[in-house]
C-alpha cells in the first residue's frame, strides 16, 4: 500500500468534518473522492499532504508512518514528515504558480529548493515536462500570459517536476472553462496510464 488512513477524525472548533475517514490506495491505482460542497474533501486532502493536522486515526504514507495518535507519540519526528513530504505532490484547484515568474522558472525553483539538484539539471527537466505537456513554446510567458488550462497543466508539470510517488488533485478542473477541462483530463488519464498515483 503506497497510502493507508485509518479512521481519520478532524474537526474546526465544533464542526466536525472528517468523522473516522479510512482508505488504503495502492501503487498505480487512482482514485477519486466525490461528495457534496463542504463535505470535507479538501480538508482529507490537506491532513494526508500535513497541511492540516489530524485530531485522532493514523496515517502512513509509503511504509512511513506519519501519525498514529494512538501511539503515545502522535506526529513522527520533523525528519520523517520531511521524508514523507517529498513523496506526494499536490495539485491545487487555482494552480497556485508564482506570478512573477516565468513559467521555466516556476518549475526550475521549485527543484532547486526542494530536491537541491543544480540548475542545469532542473532546466532539462523543465523543458521534458513542458515538452510533455505540449506546452515548450511558453517556457519564457509569465502565468498571466496563459488560459487557464495552460496554467493547470505548468502546474502539474512543477509537481511532477518533484518525483513524487503519490499526486493529490484538488478539482483540479473547476476553476476552468468547460472547453478546456478537456486537456486536463487528458493530461490526467495519461498520467494514470503511465502508473502515476494519487
Ligand atoms: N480552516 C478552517 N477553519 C474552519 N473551518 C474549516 C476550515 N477549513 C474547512 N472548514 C470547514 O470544513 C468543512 C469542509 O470543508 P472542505 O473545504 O474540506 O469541503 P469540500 O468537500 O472540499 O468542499 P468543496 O466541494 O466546496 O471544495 C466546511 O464546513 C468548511 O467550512
Ligand atoms: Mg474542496
Amino acid at each position: 500500500m503506497l497510502l493507508i488512513a485509518e479512521k481519520i477524525e478532524k474537526k474546526f472548533d465544533k464542526t466536525e468534518v472528517l468523522k473516522g475517514i479510512s482508505i488504503e490506495v495502492k501503487e498505480g491505482e487512482v482514485v477519486a473522492v466525490i461528495g457534496p460542497s463542504g463535505s470535507g474533501k479538501s480538508t482529507l486532502l490537506r491532513c494526508l499532504t500535513q497541511l492540516e493536522k489530524i485530531d485522532k486515526g493514523r496515517i502512513e504514507i509509503c511504509q512511513k508512518l506519519m501519525v498514529d495518535t494512538q501511539a503515545n507519540h502522535g506526529y513522527a519526528d520533523p525528519k520523517v514528515l520531511h521524508e514523507i513530504i517529498l513523496e506526494v505532490g499536490l495539485v491545487f484547484q487555482n494552480f497556485n504558480l508564482f506570478p512573477h515568474f516565468s513559467v521555466l522558472r516556476n518549475i526550475v525553483d521549485a527543484q532547486v529548493k526542494v530536491l537541491g539538484i543544480d540548475k542545469k539539471e532542473a532546466t532539462e527537466k523543465a523543458m521534458i515536462l513542458l515538452d510533455k505537456m505540449n506546452l515548450r513554446d511558453k517556457a519564457g510567458a509569465y502565468p498571466c500570459e496563459l488560459s487557464g488550462g495552460q496554467q493547470q497543466r505548468i502546474a502539474i508539470a512543477r509537481a511532477l517536476a518533484l518525483n513524487p510517488r503519490i499526486l493529490f488533485f484538488d478539482e483540479p478542473t473547476s476553476a476552468l472553462d468547460p472547453e478546456l477541462t478537456g486537456e486536463i483530463l487528458k493530461v490526467i488519464r495519461a498520467l494514470a496510464e503511465e502508473k502515476m498515483t494519487w
